[in-house]
């Protein structure tokens, strides 16, 4: 059974723990909420800290980050140099190139390893294989409520953003964990459309990629989590899948 730490006491770390069963043992956590964090740790026996210091102290191998992209920037390469590998759900974080680099160079230097789940998407797996072949074409096309894109609700679908990701990344810096993570498994920058559409509940996201190896054409519609509407379903069971084949001798999928 894999032993952790939480960094972020809500909504994904409640489906950890209520799903985790035995092949996870919340070891300690933490959140800024403290309410939170007590009832957390009561609820999973885990131990309480009352810091990120004290968090990253205690004895357990893996680091699962479900907070914030500011709880990346401000604590995941102190995790790393201090012995811990780490999941990061928030992976906006990385979206920052040189904040990226310099994480990925204290990871090697203390031979760690960061895990980006497959979140909101599937095919995240096989869009790799863009590092080793040419692929000319890769588009991420999410759908959302208007009200999730915080924009006035529309009496018809409308693209409000067509752009590359980085510029995604400025104009909505909410809806960013999906395009940096396909970027990210591809190395190749996708091209990103928004679109707000009054008829839609669910968050719906569309990959399209052309390259040597044919063409592909994905489409997601997740449902929200229980407990934050804004998380997909999807990418707390797609934590629970990752925390359930780490210690697996067979690995599936690219
Ligand atoms: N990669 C993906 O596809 C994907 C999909 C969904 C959500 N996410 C990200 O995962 C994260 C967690 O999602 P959630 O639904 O559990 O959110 P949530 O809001 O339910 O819970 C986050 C918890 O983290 C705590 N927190 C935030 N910043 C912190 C910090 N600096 N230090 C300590 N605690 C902090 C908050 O107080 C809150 O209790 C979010 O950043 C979300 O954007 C990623």
């Amino acid at each position: 059974m894999i032993s952790i730490g939480m960094l972020g006491c809500g909504n994904i770390a409640g489906i950890i723990e209520s799903q985790g069963g035995t092949m996870v043992k919340i070891a300690a956590c933490y959140d800024k909420q403290s309410q939170r964090m007590e009832s957390y740790a009561q609820r999973t026996r885990a131990q309480q800290c009352t810091d990120f210091d004290s968090l990253v102290e205690k004895d357990y191998s893996l680091l699962v980050e479900a907070a914030s992209v500011d709880a990346v920037r401000d604590h995941l390469q102190a995790a790393l140099t201090r012995g811990k590998d780490a999941v990061v759900l928030s992976v906006g974080a990385f979206s920052d190139a040189s904040f990226l680099a310099k994480t990925r160079q204290i990871a090697a230097a203390n031979g760690r390893r960061i895990y980006v789940p497959s979140g909101a998407i599937f095919g995240l797996d096989n869009i790799k294989v863009a590092r080793v072949c040419e692929v000319d074409r890769l588009v991420l096309r999410t759908t959302k409520p208007p009200s999730a894109l915080g924009i006035a609700d529309t009496l018809k679908r409308v693209c409000v953003f067509r752009g590359t990701a980085k510029e995604a990344i400025q104009r909505f810096p909410r809806n960013i964990n999906v395009s940096v993570a396909l970027g990210l498994a591809a190395a190749v920058e996708p091209e990103v459309e928004l679109w707000a559409d009054p008829s839609v509940t669910a968050n719906r996201h569309e990959i399209e990629a052309t390259g040597v190896f044919g063409s592909v054409s994905i489409t997601t519609d997740n449902v929200p989590s229980p407990g934050n509407p804004a998380t997909s379903y999807l990418a707390a069971l797609s934590v629970l899948t990752l925390l359930k084949n780490l210690d697996d001798p067979l690995v599936v999928g690219t």
